[in-house]
């Protein structure tokens, strides 16, 4: 699909990917609704993209992804503005990571489960009779390499991408026959403003090597070529495809490079104090 005047949802267009995706697609010359509860950023943003010159629109919607009543006028609003919708992309997102029991009950892990995998299911839920009474649309899934890969202190941020992964997988044979395309992306570590708003500190300090790391932008024209070329998964960078084939062929190797390399050394002082 040519974004082109088409109808584009971004979800979690005030930072990072969602941002650099709505630019991206702005720039393609889309009509963009913007969603996020920073309604100043998202305004930063439409102004940005209205001054791109491509014959873009932008809507900005203040909606807190995790309340289905924000879901539902996001919706009405795309439909009372531009009468359709073509492309939908489910990115927003956080993750509060740090061992299961210090995680907060509700702060931490209803709200993660509720804006990475009930945002998108809901959200989802909303567009899809519009996109089969048009008989076509596309949806573009953010997930995660965690939406593969389970590494520690990261198990509800990777049981909602699990649960994303999923979603995505049998939706996308659910609704194919009225010529809707469901992909899925996988990145692995993005510098956006998500590590600000993750948590833990890593006394081993493993983070991802720069190499590996990717820009919002990179991501966002992704996004972007999803919406003209279809595909199931696309993960991003490609060097973390054979990780995610050990995970599921050799995962007892997994198992016991992660425990004994990053597990036991960040948990030592905690062990020696029991
Ligand atoms: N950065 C990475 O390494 C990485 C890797 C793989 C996947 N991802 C995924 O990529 C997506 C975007 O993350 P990012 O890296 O771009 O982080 P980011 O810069 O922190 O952006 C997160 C976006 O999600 C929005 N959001 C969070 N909670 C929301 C809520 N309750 N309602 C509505 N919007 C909400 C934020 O907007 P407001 O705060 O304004 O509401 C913001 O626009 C997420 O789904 C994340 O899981 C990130």
């Amino acid at each position: 699909m040519d974004p082109k005047d088409k109808v584009v949802i971004v979800t979690g267009a005030s930072s990072g990917i969602g941002e650099a995706t709505a630019r991206q697609f702005g720039r393609a010359g889309a009509k963009v609704v913007l969603a996020a509860r920073r309604v100043d950023k998202l305004q930063t943003v439409a102004q940005e993209i209205e001054a791109f010159g491509t014959g873009a629109e932008v809507h900005v919607v203040a909606a807190d992804l995790s309340k289905l009543e924000d879901i539902q006028s996001l919706v009405a609003q795309t439909l009372a503005k531009f009468g359709r919708i073509d492309i939908l992309v489910n990115n927003a997102g956080f993750g509060r990571l740090d061992w299961l029991e210090n995680l907060d009950p509700i702060k931490d892990i209803a709200a993660q489960i509720d804006v990475n995998l009930m945002g998108v299911i809901q959200t989802t839920r909303q567009v899809l009779p519009v996109m089969i009474k048009q008989r076509g649309g596309a949806i573009i899934n953010m997930c995660s390499m965690a939406g593969l890969v389970g590494t520690p202190t990261y198990t509800i941020y990777a049981a909602s991408k699990h649960g994303v992964h999923g979603f995505s997988e049998a939706l996308r044979r659910e609704v194919k026959p009225w010529g809707i395309d469901v992909s899925m992306v996988y990145p692995g570590g993005v510098k956006t403003e998500f590590s600000s708003h993750a948590g833990i500190k890593r006394k081993t300090n493993a983070k991802t090597p720069n190499f590996m790391l990717l820009t919002a932008d990179q991501v966002g024209s992704a996004v972007v070529a999803l919406a003209r070329h279809p595909r199931a998964m696309w993960i991003l960078p490609w060097l973390w495809t054979p990780g995610v084939w050990m995970n599921r062929f050799v995962n007892w190797l997994v198992d016991y490079t992660t425990i004994t390399r990053f597990t036991i050394p960040e948990r030592e002082d905690e062990l020696k104090a029991k």
